[in-house]
């Protein structure tokens, strides 16, 4: 099947240019413009649209233990929500369960993909909890072979996910080896501990304490110790959600150093700030996501951060937890919230509105940080990330001019709220193709679920 997407503008991370784009089968054959239309099947017409590669989401949490409970996405509504609002492969966490062999934490993910099927194409990440276990060294290694090329680490969540230092610096270690990048959420588990213990004490329960235990020095003490174990091990790595100037500073002292470390940022540190988490009533709970929301003024260093490449990626961590059910776990302990916040369908929309006509940086910016800075980092370029020739035929129509208001009525994931209700957006996702296929049409998923598939990952790193 050959599709021609006719008259947009194709924008890239270094350039932009009016051009047809020709698509074959599964991939993009030809980018210029003018291109023949006569032996397509297919013309889909792009005028005033601007044509982008699918985005990459290193950075979420889809069918996710925590607790008792699990977050509320599986794969299906998960990518569902992901590919309308423009992203095409998601990065999601296999979390391995201490005790657990790490090759069997692969197969129960892998089963999950098989029982709810995705619309986007799907990595995962291996999430080390326990090196203890049998055969955990050549489980990593086989995972990196089977195209499973990141490994996480938690320094926070103490008595769950949290690993010591020993065991940070172990799989840092097995990293280098192995060439995979090993991604850290950076943050002192042991004194977060401490302090959530203190406020409990005192009977402060609301959510409001989610972020006075959690300050920002708690952050950047953890993400200066990563990159140090980092640069011991000689491994690659990257620091999820930087929330704050205080741990943002390590980030971009490294960088400037030469040293292979890169940091994400996501919507909510950008958008959302600690007040949120003072709402009446419970409605402070919808804004309990980890590192938590921070003081309004820590928002222009992230935005200056991203422009400057001090920050590399702005992924979702999408972690939906519903207010109703969920987040309601902790009413009277906001230690027992679930973690998290949504925003998978919303990353492109935001990023371009306050992003892009912030005047904050332009529009291949916009694409370095959600699509090819992504895909470079995570092995999937050039495959994923960019319009080229060769590359898979993921590709977003953004309609500029669609005005639309981000609310929990009518998006689609599972999740019964929306982080940015009622915030109004100028430019919308019309048309979503992934390996070539419509996914999402006038902005509403084709249900295809079972195009989307298990992507492996390289283990090369662009620069
Ligand atoms: O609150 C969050 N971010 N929950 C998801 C787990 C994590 O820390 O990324
Ligand atoms: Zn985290
Ligand atoms: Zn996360």
């Amino acid at each position: 099947m050959k599709v021609l997407l006719q008259g947009g503008c194709v924008v890239t991370a270094d350039s932009e240019q009016d051009a047809d784009v020709l698509i074959d089968g599964e991939r993009i054959a030809a980018i210029a413009p003018g291109l023949d239309d006569a032996a397509v099947d297919r013309v889909i017409d792009a005028r005033g649209c601007y044509v982008l590669p699918g985005g990459v989401d290193p950075h979420t949490h889809l069918d996710m233990p925590w607790g008792d409970t699990s977050t509320c996405d599986d794969f299906t509504s998960g990518t569902t929500a992901a590919v309308c609002g423009g992203t095409t492969t998601i990065v999601d966490f296999c979390v391995q369960r201490p005790g657990q062999r790490i090759a069997d934490a692969l197969e129960e993910w892998h089963a999950k993909l098989e029982r709810t099927p995705p619309l986007a194409d799907v990595g995962f990440h291996i999430a080390v909890t326990d090196l203890g276990v049998p055969h955990a060294e050549a489980d990593l290694a086989a995972a990196v072979a089977a195209g499973v090329t990141s490994f996480k680490l938690f320094m926070a969540y103490k008595g769950s996910l949290m690993v010591d230092d020993e065991t940070l610096f172990r799989t840092m270690r097995l990293a280098a080896d192995h060439g995979a990048l090993v991604l850290v959420h950076a943050e002192n588990g042991g004194v977060v501990e401490v302090l959530v213990g203190e406020a409990l004490a005192r009977g402060h329960v609301e959510p409001r304490w989610h972020g006075l235990t959690r300050p920002p020095a708690v952050e950047a003490e953890a993400t200066a110790r990563a990159i140090a174990l980092a640069a011991i091990a000689g491994c690659d790595l990257y620091v999820v959600h930087v929330s704050c100037a205080e741990s943002l500073a390590p980030v971009a002292a490294a960088r400037s150093a030469g040293t292979r470390v890169w940091g994400e940022t996501c919507p909510q540190y950008l958008l959302v700030d600690e007040s949120a988490l003072d709402a009446p009533g419970f409605e402070g709970a919808k804004a309990v996501f980890t590192p938590p929301p921070r003081a309004p003024e820590q928002q222009q260093h992230l935005w200056r951060a991203l422009a400057a490449d001090e920050l590399s990626v702005v992924s979702t961590d999408h972690c939906p937890y519903t207010f109703a059910e969920q987040k309601a776990l902790g009413r009277g302990d906001f230690s027992r919230i679930p973690n998290g916040a949504p925003g998978i369908e919303h990353r492109l929309a935001l990023m371009h509105e306050f992003g892009v006509r912030g005047g904050r940086f332009d529009r291949s910016r916009l694409v370095a940080l959600l699509a090819t800075n992504p895909a470079k980092l995570f092995g999937l370029y050039p495959r994923k990330g960019t319009l080229a020739p060769g590359s898979d035929a993921d590709v977003v129509i953004f309609d500029p001019d669609v005005e639309h208001v981000c609310s929990v009525a009518g998006h689609h994931s599972n999740v019964d709220y929306c982080l940015y209700e009622g915030t109004p957006v100028r430019g919308m996702p019309r048309t979503v193709l992934l390996r070539g296929t419509v996914v999402v049409e006038d902005g509403e998923p084709l249900r295809r679920a079972g195009h989307g598939q298990f992507a492996p990952r390289s283990s090369v790193r662009w620069p």
